[in-house]
């Protein structure tokens, strides 16, 4: 049964093949089989949409790949929760509990990763900005000198002032999550610079709190 089904095909193909090619390799001869015109067309169509596509997406033009148009999608994000937590105060007391409020310090690793690491290097391992993961700081010596630095910069512009650019949200978050990198060197990042100053200041007791992201649903 299943021998003469394979014969008609067989014979199917042989009369719908049509022309036999020239060589033969040992007495054996092949159908000449052309690529459907489908096939050939799509092959055709994928070459000359491949590089305009590249050209646009990849020539390194902001906000055009997929990994920009995610940030843009977080940064709206963003926007929204603000608008449900509120104005923060870029206070002493607001830094030290959003630096232990891990579902914020996402936010603030995204404020960071889109205006800081050009500086300050991955995850703030140090680049042209000092490393921020270690115990030593040029500017800090207290947590509450992250806004400041933040705010108006340091070193004459070296560390540009974020007043103008960033809200006062997105400065307490970034800081918040800046003092959070401290302590997460594994020593491949850039040497200690400035002096060790001592360790941030406890987390303040949990209270109920109505800035969950979470909570917002
Ligand atoms: C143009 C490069 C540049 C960018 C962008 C930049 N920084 Fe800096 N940052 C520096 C430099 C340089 C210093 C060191 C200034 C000095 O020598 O006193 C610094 C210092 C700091 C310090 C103080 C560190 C210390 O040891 O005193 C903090 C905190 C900081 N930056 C956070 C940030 C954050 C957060 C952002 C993003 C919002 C940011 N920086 C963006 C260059 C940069």
């Amino acid at each position: 049964m299943s021998d003469q089904n394979h014969n008609a095909s067989d014979s199917n193909d042989a009369s719908s093949a049509g022309t036999l090619t020239e060589e033969s390799f040992d007495g054996i001869q092949q159908f000449d089989h052309p690529l459907p015109k489908w096939w050939v067309w799509l092959f055709a169509g994928c070459l000359v949409f491949a590089p305009p596509y590249f050209w646009y997406y990849h020539n390194g033009t902001e906000g055009r790949s997929l990994a920009d148009q995610h940030d843009q999608r977080l940064a709206e994000n963003l926007k929204l929760q603000f608008s449900q937590m509120g104005d923060l105060k870029a206070d002493r007391e607001t830094l030290v509990r959003f630096t232990y409020e891990d579902s914020w310090l996402r936010v603030g690793r995204a404020i960071f990763k889109t205006n800081c690491v050009s500086c300050h290097g991955r995850n703030g391992a140090g680049q042209v900005g000092p490393n921020l993961q270690d115990d030593h700081y040029k500017n800090v010596s207290d947590i509450a000198d992250i806004l400041r630095v933040l705010q108006n910069g340091a070193n004459a512009g070296a560390m540009p002032a974020w007043k103008s650019k960033l809200s006062t949200n997105e400065i307490v978050l970034v800081s918040a999550y800046v003092a959070s990198l401290r302590g997460t060197s594994d020593g491949s990042g850039k040497p200690a610079e400035g002096r060790e100053i001592p360790p941030w200041p406890q987390a303040p007791p949990k209270k109920a709190s109505a800035e969950e992201p979470a909570a917002q649903g």
